[in-house]
């Protein structure tokens, strides 16, 4: 018996020996050159590795940063994730198919443990999918559907209804008339969405002869200057006798306004846009613009970050909703968007903060 007790305590003395060499050890690293204790980061630093190691890092494929509302996605969605102790790494392709599959595989390649595409072509980002599964990383399309491949989540607005909401606006001032339709880039799923929903719209009224569109085509790229090229040409080919113009979102609204400006139309034929831009509601409280479809960019971001950092620690995401993307019915998220004009600015646009009242009204007060 007295010899286990011994044994025992044996035991219990070189094990506190060894806990206490260790701290010196430690201690001894903490010591600055000058043997002046400093900050015993050491551990510290270890438990940095070990945490980065595990912090979820998330990749953003995004096609452009050229439209207003990109550069606010970009950092809501980075401050979304980061709020949720993830970290993101964010690209951006202007526009070029091949340097986004470039980009998407970098971000691969530095093993993202998920990746969130913008795709500039909704067909062709459908090899940054099969690139991304291949290495064991789901993937969220961001805002616009990347058609014909596996995706694992599509979170977006409800992109039928913006187009819905325009017509509708439009159609309630001109109920008759001549429409000229200035559409989005034909690579991009959007703009087929949103001209389905203004043709769900104006069909009708097309059936029964009361309008006639009599101009309608894609801008190639989102790009203003193609719209201004398309609606100097639709005002040439009617000798400027048109009624109404919906243009797929507020840039290419804008481009439209310049070239019935020059012409002495603007703010005589009603226009309709979308994304809210400050510059569309400068236009829609001066008159030149007739409404616009605002889409809370920060509902979008936060939703999408929080699903991205949820699905890559490995939570099953359930949505209400699923989209035929031509391959697979794609679990998904679409959000509402919100019809502005004059009457509703302050309650919307100005009121979620979005545009500061200053900077809408010009520093007018109204
Ligand atoms: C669409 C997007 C719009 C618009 C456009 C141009 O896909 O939904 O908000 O701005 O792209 O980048």
């Amino acid at each position: 018996m007295e010899l286990r007790i011994r044994r025992l305590l044996t035991m219990f003395v070189m094990l506190a020996l060894f806990f206490v060499a260790l701290g010196c050890e430690k201690m001894d690293r903490s010591l600055g050159p000058e043997g002046k204790p400093v900050q015993n980061t050491s551990f510290l630093q270890d438990e940095e590795a070990t945490s980065k190691e595990e912090k979820i890092k998330i990749g953003f494929s995004m096609d452009t940063l050229e439209e207003e509302r990109w550069l606010r996605d970009r950092a809501l969605f980075k401050a979304a994730v980061e709020s949720l102790g993830a970290e993101v790494e964010i690209l951006a392709a202007n526009g070029d198919d091949a340097l986004q599959v470039l980009q998407a595989e970098t971000l691969i390649s530095q093993g993202v443990d998920l990746l969130v595409v913008v795709p500039h072509n909704a067909e062709a980002a459908a090899t940054i999918v099969k690139k991304a599964h291949l290495a064991g990383i789901k993937v969220l399309s961001y805002d616009r559907l990347i058609k014909n491949a596996e995706i694992d989540l599509y979170v977006s607005f409800d992109n039928e209804r913006v187009g819905e909401l325009q017509a509708e606006a439009i159609t309630k001032i001109v109920p008759k008339g001549k429409y000229v339709y200035i559409g989005g880039a034909d690579t991009d799923n959007n703009a087929h969405l949103f001209k389905k929903g203004v043709f769900h719209v104006l069909q009708p009224l097309i059936d029964k002869g009361d309008i006639t569109v009599v101009y309608d085509q894609w801008t190639k790229n989102w790009l203003p200057s193609n719209a201004y090229a398309n609606m100097q040409e639709a005002l040439i080919a009617n000798e400027g006798k048109i009624d109404a113009v919906i243009a797929a979102n507020d840039a290419t609204a804008g481009m439209a306004i310049e070239a019935l400006m020059e012409t002495g139309l603007a703010g005589k034929i009603p226009v309709a846009g979308q994304d809210a831009e400050l510059a569309a509601a400068q236009r829609i409280v001066e008159g030149t613009q007739t409404m616009t479809v605002y889409k809370p960019i920060p509902t979008l971001a936060e939703e999408a970050a929080r699903l991205a950092v949820a699905m890559a620690r490995g939570e099953f995401i359930d949505t209400d909703r699923k989209v035929n993307n031509g391959k697979v019915e794609v679990p998904s998220v679409l959000l509402p968007p919100i019809a502005v004009n004059r009457s509703n600015m302050d309650e919307t646009v100005i009121a979620d903060g979005f545009h500061s009242k200053v900077d809408v009204y010009k520093g007018e007060t109204r």
